[in-house]
């Protein structure tokens, strides 16, 4: 059933005087993509920093799943049903695939946020011990959303290779299998695409529309073609602000929005 299942009810963000996002709305449905498309410093990983409480608000409010979750702990809203990627990769080089998505699996059970490099600095000096921790301490529920979430974003067959040495796309869709391994109904994407080429694009937006009927899903990406392939919605930011909002067509035929943004080169 098709539901509104994350809202963003006038949410603003001050940094000293900047409005970084300014009385923005949105709801996120479930079986829908809503994209988020503007240049860059318009504010869409504020706004969805803002979602996830990695920043607090400064105002307005945010609902999951029917709860209002404004001033929850990032942590709180992950078991609530929200998984977020970040623009910047999140992974643990030193670890093996399975590794990475097995302790984000972990990260649902121990009520830690997703911080490799904490999590290694406190429990363990090198990486052959810290497979051993991980091995040791991963619950048989996390071990089994972790198998279900590297089958879905199609890693099956890269389990065992060391993170680092995977190919840039490949480390994107491992980002994503971490973000699945939580079970989230509601998913962030900031910049899936980012750096990606052709082939792995094709790829990411291949998975991102085989998760698309069963999750909702705000997607902030500069790749048109992915937004206009994948998006039900369509949010147009500038300087904090929305200044379009809606059908993805409707969107191309607003005029504002052509001289603000889409008539130029998305950077
Ligand atoms: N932690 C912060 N402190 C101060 N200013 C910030 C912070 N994070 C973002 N900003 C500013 O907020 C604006 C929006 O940034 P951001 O959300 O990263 O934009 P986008 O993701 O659309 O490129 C920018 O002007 C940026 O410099
Ligand atoms: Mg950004």
């Amino acid at each position: 059933m098709n539901e509104v299942l994350m809202s963003a009810h006038k949410i603003t963000k001050r940094f000293g005087g900047l409005a970084a996002v300014n009385d923005v709305s949105v709801d996120l449905w479930r079986g829908r993509i809503h994209a988020v498309i503007g240049p860059n410093g318009a504010g869409k990983s504020t706004l969805t920093n803002l979602l996830a409480a990695d920043l607090p608000l400064t105002s307005g409010q945010v609902t999951l799943l029917g709860q209002d979750i404004t001033g929850w702990t990032p942590e709180k809203i992950s078991r609530q049903g929200l998984g977020r990627s970040y623009q910047k990769t999140n992974i643990f080089l030193p670890f093996t695939v399975w590794e990475n998505v097995r302790l984000a699996a972990q990260s649902r059970d121990t009520q830690q946020p997703w911080n490799p490099l904490r999590w290694f600095h406190s429990t363990v000096s090198n990486a052959t011990k810290a497979t051993k921790a991980i091995n040791a301490t991963t619950s048989i529920a996390a071990q089994a959303r972790a198998e279900r979430a590297i089958a879905l974003a199609g890693l099956d067959n890269r389990r065992t290779a060391i993170a680092g040495t995977i190919s840039h796309g490949e480390q994107r869709q491992l980002e994503i299998a971490m973000t699945l391994a939580t079970e989230p109904q509601v998913l962030l994407l900031d910049e899936p695409l980012a750096g990606m080429g052709v082939a792995e694009a094709e790829r990411m937006v291949e998975l991102l529309l085989k998760l698309k009927p069963t999750h909702a899903m705000l997607l902030v990406e500069h790749d048109m073609d992915a937004v206009f392939t994948l998006a039900d919605r369509l949010t147009v930011m500038v300087n904090g602000q929305v200044i379009a909002s809606g059908t993805p067509l409707e969107v191309r035929a607003n005029a504002q929005v052509q001289a603000a943004y889409l008539g130029e080169e998305a950077h």
